[in-house]
């Protein structure tokens, strides 16, 4: 399996980095960064640092947009801390970017093997708005696009009724999602759902080696930060799920196929996700449909998140 992520590291999105680099069956051909769990210069330098030492310094990284589309770039660093890893250290990446942008790097991966490359969305999606402009072709290119965003029936993360990913760029959003790309869409319906439990970071902290024993000191931070959402040490794997779910769309229990939209102009609702669950699907208006995850199997991922680490 071949695949391109594109993401904003972050903790999550450097467990999910641990996740897809520990199976050898699969290429990642490239990892784009965007700005937003902190600004682009630290999550590139991130992604080059996770890959060193996930043991593949020879994958492409290609820096990507700064700022959203249409709007002023936030950052969090009071979730992923300062450097965006958790205060945790990793030594200077001995690589650098390439010349090219994240877009031009995902049209360039896309054409070369086209109907054969995942795209696995971990940040906000300005680098794939931003690459069908290049390329407009680029649904029929790609064979599928997994997207970690959005809230559909689950309260938001960033406003009541928004996820960080969509809030963060929510023209970028409305973009991909009217695009009609073969769409994987994993919200925090379900990833509030599958958290890293109490006893499944008690059981990391057992594992020994430099994946585990980092993942640990990453997790050890977040799970401080969402104990302020759970009121205990547990925390959200949203990145990590949305790379479970495109190695192996089986591990989504629940799935509905809707047309989804983004609200742009509400004045508290602005990055709301808007998904249309009605029954009836003759009422369509030609938007097409994306494939929506409502539940996952929580237990066979914290299995091979673990295993990933050890
Ligand atoms: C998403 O936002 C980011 O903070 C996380 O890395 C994840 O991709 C969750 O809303
Ligand atoms: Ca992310």
């Amino acid at each position: 399996m071949r695949i391109y992520v594109d993401c904003d590291p972050g903790i999550d999105d450097a467990m999910a980095l641990a996740y897809v680099t520990a199976r050898p069956d699969v290429e990642v051909v490239g990892v784009g960064t965007v700005f937003g769990n902190n600004g682009i210069d630290v999550t590139t330098d991130n992604a080059l640092r996770l890959l060193e030492l996930y043991g593949r310094p020879e994958v492409p990284v290609a820096r990507g947009a700064a700022r959203p589309l249409a709007q002023p770039p936030r950052t969090a660093e009071h979730v992923h801390g300062r450097n965006g890893l958790g205060e945790v250290d990793l030594p200077a990446p001995a690589g650098a970017p390439v010349d090219h942008s994240a877009a031009e790097m995902l049209v360039r991966a896309a054409r070369s093997a086209p109907g054969s490359l995942d795209v696995l969305a971990l940040g906000p999606l300005t680098n794939l708005a931003l690459a069908l402009s290049l390329e407009p072709e680029l649904p029929r290119l790609l064979r599928r696009v997994v997207v970690m965003g959005g809230a559909v029936r689950a309260p938001g993360n960033v406003t009541p009724w928004g996820e960080a990913n969509v809030v963060n760029d929510p023209e970028a959003a409305e973009v991909v999602f009217a695009a009609g790309f073969d769409t994987v869409l994993v919200p925090l319906d379900v990833t509030m759902r599958t958290v890293a439990t109490e006893a499944w970071l008690a059981e990391l902290k057992t594992v020994a080696g430099r994946r585990a024993e980092t993942a640990a000191g990453f997790l050890d931070f977040y799970a401080g930060w969402y104990s302020t959402v759970f009121g205990v040490r547990q925390c959200a794997m949203h990145d990590p799920l949305a790379a479970a779910v495109l190695l192996d769309e089986a591990v989504a229990t629940e799935v509905v196929e809707v047309p989804v939209r983004v609200e742009l102009r509400g004045e508290f609702t602005r990055g709301m996700t808007l998904a249309d669950m009605r029954l009836n699907r003759d009422v369509g208006d030609g938007r097409p449909p994306v494939r929506l995850v409502g539940a996952a199997d929580g237990e066979v991922f914290l299995a091979r998140m673990l295993d990933a680490l050890r």
